[in-house]
């Protein structure tokens, strides 16, 4: 995939790179028909789930206005055809459901000065999975990352996960 970065979007890293494999793999087997991919970022897990699976209508969306002008060049540059959005969170989505919603949140604890690229963790992770479950169609799942530097307490299941430097990252499950 050809993407392009700039300084004020998050560029795709190790657990872009981690979750975007269990996209890969969830879309083949899946085959959802609606796809979220929340704090889109570059575009790079709405862009993989399109790509995979061109019969789903996807989604992404990002707080970031930066990111979702990026969002919408790369997928461009990818030739998939995806809508973007500026949201914060589901705000932009009342009345609506998916089948899969993804979301590389920012998972470390909030240190001032705050910046939703960074800033995250357990508590904002169960914001979006409470408000995730409301948009979530039957036999729908949600996917997010976190990281043993702040682990999540509530139940998932863990459906990847690898050693980075000095931390572990995980993808999680949820419905
Ligand atoms: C770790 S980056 C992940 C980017 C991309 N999805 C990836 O996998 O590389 C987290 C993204 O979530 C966005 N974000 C943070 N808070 C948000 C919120 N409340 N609503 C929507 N997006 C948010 C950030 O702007 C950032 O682009």
């Amino acid at each position: 995939m050809e993407l392009k970065y700039s300084e004020q979007v998050y560029s795709p890293r190790e657990d872009s790179k981690l979750l975007k494999k269990v996209v890969e793999k969830y879309m083949h087997e899946f085959n959802p028909a609606r796809v979220l991919d929340m704090g889109t970022g570059s575009g790079i897990q709405a862009i993989t789930a399109k790509k995979i699976y061109p019969d789903s209508e996807v989604v992404g969306v990002d707080i970031n206005p930066m990111a979702v002008d990026l969002a919408e060049e790369n997928a461009k540059l990818n030739k998939v055809d995806i809508k973007f959005f500026v949201s914060d969170l589901f705000e932009r989505f009342h009345n609506q459901k998916f089948d899969l919603i993804i979301f590389n949140a920012p998972y470390l604890p909030s240190e001032p000065p705050i910046d939703p690229i960074w800033s995250g963790g357990e508590k904002f992770i169960l914001k979006f999975i409470k408000l995730a479950r409301e948009h979530l169609n039957f036999n729908g799942r949600i996917l997010f990352v976190y990281s043993s530097k702040s682990p999540v307490k509530f139940e998932h299941k863990v459906v990847a996960e690898e050693k980075v430097f000095f931390e572990t990252l995980y993808v999680g499950e949820v419905r």
